[in-house]
């Protein structure tokens, strides 16, 4: 578990990551030097701070307003100037007119979100999203490695199929760790990662996504879906990975 590549997060939930989000350029090409670059959930900015130095003007939110002055002050005053700093939580409390970003980053953010809160969340980020704008998004998948021995792939996979439409991957995942742990029966491994996730997500469900699943349902509010699929994810803190674990969709607001 390489400790460099994520840290605790210290002002939302969860971990946050010191790698750039696959496709990052994705993101930053859809700047057009008009409409500001929205980062939803940006943890401590790392994908905020590549998008200021490509010239770009961020809105960085997180659940609270985050703090980016550990990095900020460092950058030129006109990078400095080109961020906005502000609170806003999926899906209830997206503070921004219709049509206000040209392109919108949401990174590792959705598998925090509960079942009923993902189309509310899909249809608040289209909102947002002005038209020819593109959506960057990855999560947890439902097959992940870690958590393989657990038969969770399979459960939500068979929900998946009688009832397309209907988002049921939200699960206890500190207890589905525990398992898992258990499982690997080496605990000199297994013990430091599961204490990191008791500190960086205390008592919280995580929801895990089939990248299909997730896809339909961005294309039935609008989206033109142009990547859809499942990754490796090493960043992940996790003592095995796989090459499904994470989800990525880039999807586009129809001009
Ligand atoms: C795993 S961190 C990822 C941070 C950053 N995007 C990155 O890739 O490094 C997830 C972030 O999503 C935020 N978050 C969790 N639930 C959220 C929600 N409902 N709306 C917005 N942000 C949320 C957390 O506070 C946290 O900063």
């Amino acid at each position: 578990m390489p400790e460099s590549l994520y840290e605790k997060n210290q002002l939302g939930v969860g971990f946050t990551f010191n790698t750039p989000v696959i496709y990052q350029d994705y993101w930053l090409s859809s700047w057009k030097g008009d409409k500001p670059l929205l980062d939803i959930g940006c943890g401590h900015g790392v994908n905020t701070h590549a998008a200021l130095m490509h010239g770009a003007k961020v809105m960085a939110t997180d659940m609270n307003k985050p703090d980016l002055t550990d990095w900020l002050n460092d950058l030129p005053v006109a990078q400095q100037e080109a961020v906005t700093c502000s609170a806003a939580k999926l899906p209830d409390n997206i503070p921004f007119e219709d049509n206000s970003f040209c392109g919108i980053l949401c990174a590792e953010v959705f598998h925090f979100l509960g079942n009923e809160e993902v189309i509310p969340s899909i249809n608040g980020l289209y909102r947002i999203l002005e038209p020819g704008g593109t959506l960057l998004l990855t999560c947890c998948s439902c097959d992940v490695d870690v958590l393989k021995c657990t038969g969770i792939s399979e459960q939500i996979r068979k929900d998946f199929k009688k009832s397309p439409s209907t988002i049921s991957g939200q699960r206890d995942y500190l207890s589905l760790l525990a398992q898992a742990a258990e499982d690997f029966n080496c605990p000199e491994i297994t013990d430091p990662v599961l204490a990191a996730h008791d500190i960086n997500i205390p008592g919280r469900d995580f929801c895990f996504f089939i990248s299909d699943q997730l896809g339909e349902l961005m294309k039935n509010v609008g989206f033109i879906i142009e990547v859809c699929e499942q990754g490796e994810a090493s960043h992940f803190p996790v003592w095995s990975h796989g090459d499904r674990d994470q989800v990525r969709i880039i999807a586009k607001k129809p001009e």
